[in-house]
């Protein structure tokens, strides 16, 4: 994971670098750090374990001057989080530094032959390696810094975005890309670099994508020049970023986490404009338009996803089987990537990511389109690199999603697949007109029934209080709704690092119910749907064993308010969209929870927003 940034231009680097590390630090916080040059080849490393504020307390009273400079926040893969291991590195002779995000999976390998010949490493990381073989090239081969660094990478296996710069050049920085997000910002007389153009839109709208196996060479006061690997030039192709300031603020918020939740009726009008039209009764996806054969045709869908995202695929499943009678299959993207799948010419691959970044996801796209598949995404981050490998897709326009629990974007997530569900549904003939009305009406009024659900937040804060000392949960639901119970559990063991699972009702029974006692915990999503019965049987059987039972029901709700020790009330509407209502509670659930015990909402320990490794 981790995040980059670099700057080169007329204003001082060092607070440019420290505002974009800050809005980096969803990518890994668990140490950051900075080079600076001052112009008079002076290059100087700062960096700490700990969060980027903590670099800012540590560069007080230092010389932090220079117009060039490469910043980094670590998400630590090789090597503990501490000072050494902390980015940026340097080269042994301390002519050449380096960020890098990404893994170097041949680094031992490559450390062997370094070390004899005379390399010693001061760090645990594969990074650290990768500047001394860049360093190593550079002085048996005489050559410049770019060509060491072009040699270099192309006896790397592995994922990463770098940046490097040289001491006696204050003049140059170059970077490159294999598998991890890397974009160039272009600004009048100055350039930035970052894993994340959102990092530094005060500066530039203006982004060139870096692509893999590319690199860029970035020079004071000349145009950027784009450079394969194999030495050929690549394709410079300047993009607009539409997005601002205020979507990556808090807002007034406490957290982003509870911004992102109550934006949600924002969000979801966002991702259904222009795209259900309530008065002629359509629904429009350009992607399916433009791709309807393939989806007639379509013999089978599998989604590819990690995460929440993998839940709200699940729901997927059921929507495209429900109203397209087209068989779908789930497949974690990280397992995916390491079987032998079948696919077939006539299959449809859907890709779901939030950040477009996640390196299984990426890896069963490639799988999927070597099989000859369609592959189609669903993600939220314009331009990204899932966004940009598939043949075409939906984004979800929810906006930045800063928290690391991710939110907004799973009922984004949700929604998209609802409309392709039911634009395939209509042209295939496989949904009922009466049902299509239904389905569609109540698309259109999410938004209000989202902001009637969140008006229980305060209850569910006062509910939290109970449940704050509880150290397992789990969580029941059926059909639809399973997959809501996993992303509930998911969402309270993230953030609140209490245990918690999500398990279908019906299935306790065959083992988990051996978990029930007083102490344990038992979210039960029981609104009225074609098993709500057999749902109240399993809490039933929960509550004779003594399990403390919360349970999500409707407002009419009579029989299962006599069985649940407390009760959340949500609106109905039809089985196939209550995914979208009763994430709401289970969200503001673990937020509570989360806040009562005193846990970094934001920020949960070992997570990281974007899991750009494997
Ligand atoms: O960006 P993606 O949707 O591809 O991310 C997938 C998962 O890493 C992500 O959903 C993760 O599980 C979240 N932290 C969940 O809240």
């Amino acid at each position: 994971m981790c995040g980059i940034i670099g700057y080169i231009g007329y204003q001082e680097a060092c607070p440019v670098l420290l505002k974009g590390l800050h809005r980096l630090e969803y990518r890994g916080y668990d140490s950051a750090g900075l080079a600076l040059n001052d112009g008079s080849c002076n290059l100087r490393i700062y960096k700490c374990k700990g969060r980027v504020s903590e670099l800012e307390n540590f560069l007080q009273g230092k010389d932090i001057s220079g117009t060039i400079g490469i910043a980094h926040t670590r998400w630590a893969t090789h090597g503990v989080p501490d000072n050494v291991n902390a980015h940026p590195h340097e080269s042994q002779s301390g002519n050449i530094v380096l960020v890098h995000n990404g893994i170097i999976e041949n680094y031992a390998l490559l450390k062997e032959v370094l070390s004899s010949n005379g390399y010693v490493f001061k760090s645990s990381t594969d990074s650290e390696v990768l500047v001394n073989l860049i360093e190593y090239v550079k002085n048996t081969n005489g050559c410049s810094l770019l060509e060491a660094t072009r040699q270099a990478l192309r006896q790397v296996v592995g994922a990463y975005a770098i940046a490097v710069m040289e001491k006696n050049d204050p003049d140059h920085i170059i970077a490159a890309r294999q598998s991890s997000p890397l974009a160039i910002g272009i600004g009048k007389g100055e350039y930035f670099l970052c894993s994340d153009a959102a990092s530094i839109i005060e500066h530039t709208r203006d982004f060139v994508y870096i692509d893999d196996g590319e690199m860029a060479v970035i020079s004071r006061n000349e145009d950027l020049k784009v450079l394969k690997l194999d030495n050929s030039e690549g394709k410079i192709n300047v993009r607009k970023l539409e997005l601002s300031i205020s979507q990556l603020e808090k807002g007034g918020y406490p957290h982003f986490m509870l911004k992102e939740i109550n934006e949600q009726p924002r969000t979801i009008t966002d991702c259904i404009r222009g795209r259900i039209d309530v008065g002629n009764m359509n629904v429009t996806l350009s992607g399916f338009t433009f791709n309807k054969e393939k989806f007639l045709n379509a013999e089978r869908i599998i989604f590819v996803a990690c995460g929440t995202s993998w839940h709200a695929s699940l729901i997927g499943e059921h929507l495209i089987e429900d109203l397209c009678r087209i068989p779908v299959e789930v497949e974690y993207a990280s397992e995916f990537r390491y079987r032998n799948p079948v696919i077939r010419k006539n299959d449809i691959v859907i890709a779901v990511s939030q950040s477009g970044e996640t390196a299984d996801t990426l890896a069963a796209i490639e799988i999927a389109k070597k099989s000859g598949a369609f592959v189609y995404g669903i993600c939220n981050v314009v331009g990204s690199s899932i966004a940009r490998a598939t043949d075409s897709g939906t984004y979800i326009h929810v906006g930045p999603e800063i928290g690391v629990a991710s939110t907004k974007a799973f009922t984004g997530q949700v929604t998209v697949m609802a409309m392709l569900a039911l634009a395939i549904g209509q042209a295939k003939g496989t949904i009922s007109g009466e049902d299509f009305h239904r389905i569609v009406r109540e698309l259109h009024n999410m938004p209000e029934t989202i902001a009637e659900t969140l008006k229980s937040s305060e209850r569910i804060a006062d509910l939290a209080k109970i449940f704050t000392y509880a150290r397992n949960f789990i969580y029941l639901g059926r059909g639809y709704n399973y997959p809501t119970a996993l992303e509930g559990a998911l969402k309270l063991k993230e953030i609140s690092y209490i245990h918690a699972e999500g398990y279908p009702a019906a299935e306790m029974k065959h083992g988990p119910i051996a978990l029930i006692d007083t102490e344990m915990p038992v979210v039960a999503i029981a609104t009225p749907d074609h098993t709500y019965d057999k749902t109240a049987s399993n809490i039933e059987e929960v509550k004779t064993r003594g399990g403390r039972i919360l349970a999500i029901v409707s407002k009419d709700d009579r029989h299962i308010r006599r069985i649940a020790d407390y009760c959340i009330d949500v609106p109905v509407i039809s089985e196939c969209l209550m995914p979208l209502v009763v994430s709401i509670p289970l969200q503001l659930l673990a937020y509570h929870i989360a806040v009562y015990k005193g846990m970094d909402v934001d920020r949960p320990r070992n997570l990281a927003k974007s899991v750009t490794v494997e």
